[in-house]
């Protein structure tokens, strides 16, 4: 049986996380400008909405990040930027005193050596479990189809609509998302927005870029575009909105 803990409770686990989520992603992906600038922000002043998963032996197997933010529960009212847009809405709303009704989930990751063992839906269950306790009535995430790293041509809107027989997603993250009763209601094109010197890039890819050009980078969801006269590298990652079901008291 897992214990669910938040940073508040536990912030001695909180090295474990950070540990597991630099293990569990491309380093291209742990290079976003604006989570980086208000990621201590959050871990700190909403330390409630950020937990792990673990074991009896405090042995941290999962985690998530969500955080509150104002929605006027339409398509067009989410955050156009996905999770760029939340990190900045959910301030935004925070700083100037307007009182949340909406979670949205930003981050879940499952230890490497625990993954394709069903606990990616215990962690869409906490985020909801917290949102019931802020009485935030509506859950939302921008989903980043993590197979879509497999086909980094096909374009969002394209691969969004690729189904399995039984009408579920083809996509598996989106998938556990789905079978909780989230449905796509937006495209975010442009959710995380990663630029780089080539140098940064090659660093963090283990890859070279001699042109210009786009890339097919291992774990991208789309190419990387790379401009060798300006020295520069950038990658746009579309995510996906989805909505879950009210959360009920
Ligand atoms: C995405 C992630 C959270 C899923 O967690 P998990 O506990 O391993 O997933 P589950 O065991 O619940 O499996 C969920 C679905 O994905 C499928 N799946 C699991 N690993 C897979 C893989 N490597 N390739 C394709 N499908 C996979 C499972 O078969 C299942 O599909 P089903 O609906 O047909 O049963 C986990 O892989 C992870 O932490 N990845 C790195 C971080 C990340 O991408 N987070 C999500 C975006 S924030």
């Amino acid at each position: 049986m897992l214990k669910q803990y938040s940073y508040a409770e536990r912030p001695d686990l909180i090295k474990q996380v950070r540990d597991m989520i630099r293990r569990s992603w491309p380093k291209f992906m742990l290079q976003d400008p604006i989570a980086d600038r208000l990621w201590e922000r959050m871990e700190d002043e909403f330390a409630n909405f950020q937990f792990t998963l673990s074991d009896d032996n405090d042995r941290v197997v999962a985690m998530g990040n969500c955080m509150p933010f104002v929605w006027d529960g339409t398509p067009e009212g989410l955050p156009a930027q996905g999770w760029d847009g939340v990190f900045q809405q959910c301030f935004r709303d925070k700083d100037e005193g307007r009182p949340p009704n909406t979670l949205s989930a930003l981050q879940a990751v499952v230890a490497p050596d625990q993954q394709g063992k069903g606990l990616s839906r215990l962690v869409i269950e906490a985020m909801k479990q917290i949102a019931r306790q802020h009485g935030l009535t509506r859950f939302v995430a921008p989903v980043r189809p993590s197979l879509k790293s497999a086909y980094p041509l096909t374009s969002i809107d394209r691969y969004v609509c690729w189904v399995c027989a039984d009408g579920a997603p083809f996509d598996p993250w989106m998938r556990v998302h789905w079978r909780m009763g989230a449905r796509v209601i937006r495209i975010a094109p442009d959710s995380m927005t990663i630029t780089g010197r080539v140098a940064d890039w090659e660093r963090w890819t283990g890859m070279r870029f001699p042109e210009t050009g786009p890339y097919i980078v291992p774990g991208a969801l789309v190419p990387v575009h790379i401009d060798t006269e300006q020295d520069e590298g950038c990658y746009v990652e579309p995510n996906v909105w989805m909505q879950h079901p009210p959360v009920s008291e």
